[in-house]
C-alpha cells in the first residue's frame, strides 16, 4: 500500500506497539478507566442514590466487556474482529455522532494512538492475561 495511504489510515501509529502483544491490563485498562468507568462500572450507591451501568454496559470486568449491553447483546468485542466490535466502533465514531463515546462533551476522548491500540488487542484475539476485574 502508498505510504500516504498508510499514514492516512493511521497505521503509522500502530507500528511502535507491533512487537509482542498488548497487554490489556497494563496498556487497555488505564484508557477505559480515563475515558469509560464514569458511566460503565458496576452499579453502586452514590450519595444515597443507585448509579447503574448505562445502556446496560459494564466495562470493568473480563466478562462485562465481552458480554455487553442493551443494544449490542451479542457482545461489545468480537475477538479478532474489530470491525464488529462495538467498544472499538463507539468510541472511533465522530464526537458529533450521537452514538459516539463518550458521548459528545461528557469525557476525554480516546487517542488514535489507543484507539489503535484497542484494534490490535482485538485483533491479537482479545486477551486479558490474568486481569478479571469487578466481580
Ligand atoms: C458520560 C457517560 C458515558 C461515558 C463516559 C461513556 N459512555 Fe458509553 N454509554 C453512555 C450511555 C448514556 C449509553 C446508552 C446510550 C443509549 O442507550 O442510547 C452508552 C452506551 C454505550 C454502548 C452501547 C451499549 C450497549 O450494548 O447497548 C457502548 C458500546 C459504549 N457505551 C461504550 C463506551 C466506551 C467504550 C466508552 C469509553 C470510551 C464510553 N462508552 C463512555 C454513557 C457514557
Amino acid at each position: 500500500m502508498p505510504l500516504v495511504v498508510a499514514a492516512a489510515l493511521g497505521c503509522g501509529v500502530s507500528l511502535s506497539a507491533q512487537d509482542g502483544a498488548v497487554d490489556f491490563e497494563k496498556q487497555i485498562l488505564p484508557v477505559l478507566k480515563e475515558s469509560c468507568f464514569k458511566c460503565h462500572e458496576k452499579e453502586k450507591e452514590e450519595n444515597g442514590r443507585i448509579k447503574k451501568p448505562k445502556g446496560g454496559l459494564r466495562l470493568d470486568s473480563a466478562a462485562a466487556i465481552m458480554k455487553g449491553g442493551k443494544e449490542y447483546p451479542d457482545g461489545n468485542v468480537v475477538a479478532g474482529k474489530p470491525d464488529d466490535s462495538w467498544l472499538l466502533k463507539t468510541m472511533s465514531l465522530p464526537e458529533s455522532d450521537e452514538m459516539a463515546m463518550p458521548p459528545e462533551g461528557k469525557g476525554d476522548r480516546v487517542s488514535a494512538a489507543n484507539q489503535a491500540l484497542i484494534k490490535k488487542w482485538i485483533e491479537g484475539g482479545a486477551k486479558f492475561g490474568s486481569w478479571k476485574g469487578v466481580e
